[in-house]
């Protein structure tokens, strides 16, 4: 029956378990020395090693011929521990079992001596889910066990942990394992398992797994199945990652502000499976990456890829500021956090992007410097500015006109009023609309991406128009779309009962944030 490589894998000594070392050797002198405490608490992140090393230690403090504090993993007690015949190494997943009757069940219990080995162990795994009242009962037993009872509990949330707990047990926190180590331990695993790995590709696998080295076994797996050799490509496949080609041309579509070719660049990645929110993942990284050779003299202890990567990541640093470097982790970091809830993932990276191409959408400091700089290197590379204009008086009309809609599909032609919108020039007219609560609910039925979209929107009537206030800058692109239009238009009328015309508002303020001087100048040059 085939078995999934982590479990075929599990360490079986100490030396064996990577990157804990300083659990690992005290456990081991502990258990050398005969000075092995009652309980234990071991903490850490998911899939470093803290249920192995409890099993490594009930094997090591029961084990008939102990080598150097680790278990020989021969002898009668260790093979019985191993194949379930010795019951006196109990685990218990709390998850399952945390109520008060389970506990006092192991209480009951422990009071026996063990039938074959030495000491009776528990382990108790994701101890943090025991209830209050489970916690409690365990106290006592836990301060004073009998002497042939050792506790150990694990659990990735040590917060959850009472102090009352915390303060009985010698506490060991497993640390993340670094990807060196975890691509070493990959490498020997493939060598032991003749499954041919590249050792880029190891790598790769060391850096997704992001210090659980469950996970990188687990991916070790996922890759080995067509039986080929594993190359950072198939790593990447497997994962779901963008490659790193991909990566490098889309973040030089950023750098150069075109937009299209980056949308192009996440259409091809969506229809090959890409996942948009590990898209965006890679993406901080990849600008991490950027910002530690900008920042730091040997950033290769620091960057975990191969030399031709590094190359290319120097490159494309040198055709960056650090601070745009800053400005773009921003505006990924924020993509990434509206990703988590966001309805429609596709959507949100492309806003990610836009946002990315176009800091004049922000008025924050460093998108304005970004800006700055750019016409400082236009301005170096020889492009004249010429006086600015007197601003014609024509603007002032412009300030208070709305973005008409494309206009409907045919057949709902006839049903809208074809007056030209005569008031929709005077402004003391607009009254704020006060239904548009209810007319987000309807869209919230009919095109849930709209509604992300129109999050905190606000409307106002004037005159037969129906004007939308969207600050979200893909809100104009997104309405031109047929589908969402219709959508629009057709919540409005089941909300007000009337076929009003659409628009987009733009308050007095926003137009004149529109006609930002620094746009202006930028324009000037580029023309
Ligand atoms: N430090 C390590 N050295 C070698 N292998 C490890 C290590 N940590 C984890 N593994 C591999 O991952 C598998 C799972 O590890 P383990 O069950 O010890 O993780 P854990 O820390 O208890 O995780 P969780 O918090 O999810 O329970 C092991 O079977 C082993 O193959
Ligand atoms: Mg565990
Ligand atoms: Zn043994």
């Amino acid at each position: 029956m085939y078995q999934v490589l982590y479990r075929k894998w599990r360490p079986r000594c100490f030396a064996d378990v990577a990157g804990q070392e300083h659990i690992t050797s005290t456990l081991a002198n502990e258990i050398m020395s005969g000075k092995v405490s009652h309980a234990y608490l071991f903490t850490g992140s998911r899939g470093t090693g803290k249920t192995t090393c409890a099993k490594i230690f009930a094997k090591a403090v029961n084990c008939l011929h102990p080598v150097d504090g680790n278990p020989c993993n021969e002898c009668e007690v260790c093979r019985g521990i191993d194949d379930g015949t010795i019951l006196d190494v109990i685990e218990l997943d709390a998850a399952s079992n945390n109520g008060v009757d389970n506990i006092r069940d192991i209480i009951e219990e422990s009071n026996f001596t063990p039938v074959n080995a030495r000491y009776r162990v528990y382990i108790i795994d994701e101890v943090h889910m025991l209830s209050t009242g489970a916690f409690n009962a365990l106290l006592k037993t836990l301060e004073e066990p009998p002497e042939h009872v050792k506790f150990v509990l694990a659990t990735t949330e040590v917060h959850k942990i009472p102090s009352t707990i915390l303060s009985r047990c010698q506490r060991f926190d497993f640390h993340r394992i670094t990807p060196e180590a975890i691509a070493k331990r990959v490498m020997y695993v493939a060598g032991q398992e003749n499954i041919s790995l590249e050792e880029d590709a190891a790598l790769l696998i060391a850096r997704i797994a992001d210090g659980a080295l469950r996970d990188a076994l687990s991916l070790l797996d996922r890759c080995s199945g067509s039986g080929e050799t594993i190359t950072p490509d198939v790593v990447s496949s497997a994962a779901g990652l963008a490659q790193k080609g991909y990566l490098f041309s889309l973040v030089d579509a950023v750098r150069e502000r075109n937009v299209s070719d980056a949308f192009d660049l996440i259409n091809t990645l969506h229809n090959n499976s890409c996942d948009m929110e590990r898209l965006c993942t890679e993406l901080l990284n990849h600008f991490r990456n950027l910002m530690i050779i900008k920042t730091v003299k040997n950033p290769e202890s620091l960057i975990i890829c191969v030399d031709d990567d590094m190359k290319q990541y120097k490159e494309q640093a040198e055709k960056f500021s650090l601070q745009s470097i800053l400005y773009c982790l921003g505006i990924i970091e924020s993509g990434l956090i509206a990703l988590k809830n966001s309805i429609n993932k596709r959507i949100e990276t492309e806003m990610t992007v836009v946002r990315l191409c176009s800091p004049e959408l922000s008025e924050d400091n460093s998108a304005l410097i970004q800006r700055i700089e750019r016409l400082e290197e236009m301005m170096k590379n020889g492009v004249k500015i010429e006086a600015a204009p007197v601003p014609k008086k024509v603007v002032q009309k412009e300030e208070k006109e709305e973005a008409p809609l494309p206009p409907p599909p045919p057949e709902a032609q006839p049903e809208e009023p074809r007056t030209a919108p005569t008031q929709s020039n005077d402004s003391s007219v607009d009254m704020p609309f006060t239904s548009w609560g209810d007319v987000i609910q309807e869209i919230q039925q009919t095109d849930r991406p709209l509604t992300g979209i129109l999050t905190g929107s606000s409307a106002f009537i004037r005159g037969d128009h129906l004007l939308i206030k969207c600050d979200n800058p893909t809100f104009p692109q997104f309405i031109k779309t047929g589908i969402h239009a219709a959508a629009l238009r057709e919540a409005v009328t089941k909300v007000t009962g009337r076929k009003y015309r659409l628009g987009i508002y733009r308050s007095p303020d926003n137009s004149q944030k529109a006609r930002d001087p620094l746009a202006e100048l930028i324009n000037k040059i580029n023309n």
